[in-house]
């Protein structure tokens, strides 16, 4: 049975541009395909940019309370921290000394990272390493990946290629599976939704931060009674991801004829969001009253990766000499 696995950032809590366009067929693939799944939070990379230990424990927890209000089956899918499973560290060590240090120079991931940070750590420098130990200390075989990634799957399948011929065979070598994000979904200033252009929609906050965020969405000026172009709106742009076809088509008539104002529409997008979400909202503050909880669906997740590590760790170390 072939083995899927994926890991996921943890820099923040998702936004309505994470959970539409990665999140939700994430989960949709996960839960409806037979084959063994493991998806894991990244907390161990998220080290080469955060410095601060409540940062890094509260985005580990939103992002897997995010994960869960959105459907994730922890029975089906082994859904675990990275930082719970130390064997990757060992493995990414090994894996280090088989790949040459001129072609970790040519990351893309670095040399975008490193131009924009003050201090550039190691790393960040070795961030490629821990990511192909992520992917080869459970033997898996597809990796569903943003375009960004496929450079660092390259890398992965590069060096466990170099360790079977060197060492003798070890590693399954994975493949890439281009996840295209399947929605793009625009940001309040009608670039595409991104943490770091400071436009994005959080659906897990309260009411009333959520309404200030929607009333923020940069729009034309025209009045109630122009016409306007629905596909030109950015508010409308958002509302037709959301709601659903009748009335996306009612709104949009009354954009073409003229008779709606942004105000109105920035009020019913505001709804269809309360609305449509509202089930995913409500776990996801329950499951933030009750980190015990979440703690013991990661902990045990990681109890059956670690088995899965252990098996292909030692393979490794016999191949080494260890
Ligand atoms: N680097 C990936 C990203 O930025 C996250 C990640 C870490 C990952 N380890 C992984 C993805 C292993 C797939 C497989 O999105």
């Amino acid at each position: 049975m072939a083995k899927i696995l994926t890991g996921i950032q943890s820099t923040g809590t998702p936004h309505l541009g994470n959970i539409l366009g990665a999140i939700l067929p994430a989960i949709k693939m996960a839960n409806s395909s037979d084959e063994e799944s493991y998806l894991f939070i990244a907390n161990m990379h998220s080290l080469t940019q955060i410095k601060d230990k409540n940062t890094l424990t509260e985005n580990t927890f939103s992002t897997a309370a995010a994960w869960l209000s959105f459907g994730l089956d922890p029975n089906k899918s082994c859904f675990f921290r990275q930082s719970d499973v130390p064997e990757v560290t060992e493995l990414a060590w090994y894996l280090s000394c088989f790949f040459p240090y001129q072609r970790l120079k040519l990351a893309h991931s670095f040399k975008d990272k490193s131009d924009n940070l003050k201090e550039v750590n190691s790393g960040l420098f070795s961030y490629p390493m821990l990511m192909s130990a992520d992917i080869l200390l459970y033997d898996a075989d597809i990796v569903p990946v943003g375009k960004d990634q496929l450079q660092h799957l390259e890398m992965t399948r590069d060096v466990a290629t170099r360790f079977n011929k060197v060492m003798g065979e070890a590693f399954v070598i994975p493949k890439a599976k281009i996840q295209e994000e399947t929605k793009y979904v625009t940001g309040t200033d009608g670039e595409k939704m991104s943490k770091s252009k400071n436009n994005i929609i959080d659906i897990f906050v309260d009411d009333k931060v959520l309404k200030k965020q929607i009333m923020k969405i940069q729009t034309e000026s025209l009045s109630i009674e122009d016409a306007k172009d629905p596909q030109k709106c950015n508010v409308f742009k958002l509302y037709q991801l959301i709601a659903e076809n009748g009335k996306v088509s009612k709104i949009k008539e009354r954009y073409l004829s003229g008779g709606i104002g942004y105000g109105e529409i920035k009020g019913l997008l505001y709804s269809e969001i309360l609305d449509k979400f509202s089930e995913n909202r409500a776990k996801f503050f329950e499951l933030q009253e009750n980190k015990e909880l979440v703690e013991e669906l990661l902990i045990n997740g990681s109890q059956r990766a670690r088995q899965r590590a252990q098996i292909v760790l030692k393979r490794v170390r016999a191949l080494v000499g260890y």
